[in-house]
């Protein structure tokens, strides 16, 4: 008898604890209906609110103009143009893609009024750089950003594809949205071949649906240039074609060659000090085919490390821990110029000479 009551007690019991649970959340997703994207930390919060005065500093229209949740969201991959450090300066031996951006780029975002004036004028509806990792792909897009003045949306696809089915189109939504809010601005879409990818949370039909709303709101973006796509993507035989057909221009940032590197180390080296006698960027150059952008400011790096490092070590006992002198001169007082033979023993070059 005592067990069939204590039985009923806990069947009693769990009812009202299951009852009251599923209320709580009935009520709890009631009240967030609005809020959008869950789980945003209050940090997360702070950054998205100074990001937003920032923009309304630089266009102060913006301040009567109201945000949803998920358009507040995307504001963490927005980059004003003060904030971006790159310039077309600092590209080294893409001239000729940079020239090309001119015209294709540059002048619809900072000229509308030409390229709306005359339909044969249309700016293209977006841009695609393609080739191989560490090529300056990325930082062309910011430096045309910053060349423009204009704002930089920055997307990697493959963020947005790992998203549940719902939360994708949201947040597809809002960047469009957003975009045509804080126009001039370039929307830069990182892994765009990531949309033809196998995803464990989308079936085939969402995929569909996603990609349709995708497509309706860049045909819909009012075709004068003030907003521009442009894709990056290290795989172009991977994107979707209804995608390739809607960049219509597209550049190829391949390997740097002889030239191209040699100007690429010239301006990683504009800062430092090299041998009078000893220091022939001609050899470098030879000795790095093959080498990427990225793989140049390594050697470059490493090589510098390398002087520091002798640096350090000639002058030890007179160096405290945190690199302050603590008695006497130390042997020079700063490090050497850097060497050929800094590079060729650095990092990736090591087997070269
Ligand atoms: N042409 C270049 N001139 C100067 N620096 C370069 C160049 N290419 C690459 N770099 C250096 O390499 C870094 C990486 O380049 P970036 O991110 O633009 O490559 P990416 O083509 O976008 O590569 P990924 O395909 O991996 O995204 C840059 O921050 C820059 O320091
Ligand atoms: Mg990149």
């Amino acid at each position: 008898m005592a067990r069939g009551i204590d039985l009923k007690t806990i069947t009693d019991i769990s009812i009202l604890i299951g009852t009251g649970l599923s209320l709580y959340y009935l009520v709890n997703s009631l009240l967030n209906v609005e809020s959008g994207p869950v789980g945003r930390s209050k940090e997360a919060k702070d950054k998205q609110a100074k990001q937003w005065m920032k923009l309304v500093e630089t266009s102060p229209d913006l301040a009567e103009t109201e945000l949803n949740a998920y358009e507040k969201d995307i504001l963490s991959s927005v980059v004003t143009p003060d904030e971006i450090e790159v310039t077309f300066s600092d590209v080294g031996g893409l001239e000729n893609t940079i020239e090309g951006l001119h015209e294709s780029v540059i002048y619809p975002l900072t000229m509308p009024e030409l390229y709306s004036s005359n339909p044969l004028l249309q700016a293209p509806s977006g841009v695609l750089f393609y080739g191989p990792p560490g090529c300056g792909k990325t930082m062309l897009a910011k430096a045309i950003a910053k060349e423009s003045s204009v704002n930089f949306i920055s997307i990697r696809m493959s963020s947005i594809m790992d998203k549940y089915y719902g939360e994708s189109n949201k947040i597809v939504d809002a960047i469009f949205s957003l975009a045509n809010k804080i126009e001039p601005c370039i929307i830069f879409i990182d892994e765009i071949d990531s949309f033809l990818r196998e995803r464990s949370s989308m079936d085939h039909e969402a995929t569909a649906t996603l990609k349709a709303e995708f497509m309706t709101l860049w045909d819909g973006l009012i075709n004068n240039g003030r907003i521009m796509i442009i894709g990056a993507t290290n795989r172009i035989n991977d994107i979707d074609s209804a995608f390739l057909r809607r960049l219509p221009k597209r550049f190829l940032v391949s390997l740097p060659g002889e030239q191209e590197r040699k100007r690429i180390l010239k301006i990683f080296l504009k800062d430092t000090e090299l041998d009078k006698d000893d220091f022939d960027l001609d050899k470098i150059a030879k000795l790095t085919a093959g080498f990427s952008g990225a793989d140049l400011k390594e050697v470059c790096r490493e090589a510098a490390l390398k002087a520091a490092q002798e640096y350090i070590k000639l002058n030890k006992d007179k160096l405290s821990k945190c690199g302050t002198l603590v008695s006497g001169n130390v042997t020079g007082s700063v490090m050497r110029p850097l060497r050929t033979s800094d590079f060729l023993s650095a990092g990736p070059v090591e087997n070269l000479d």
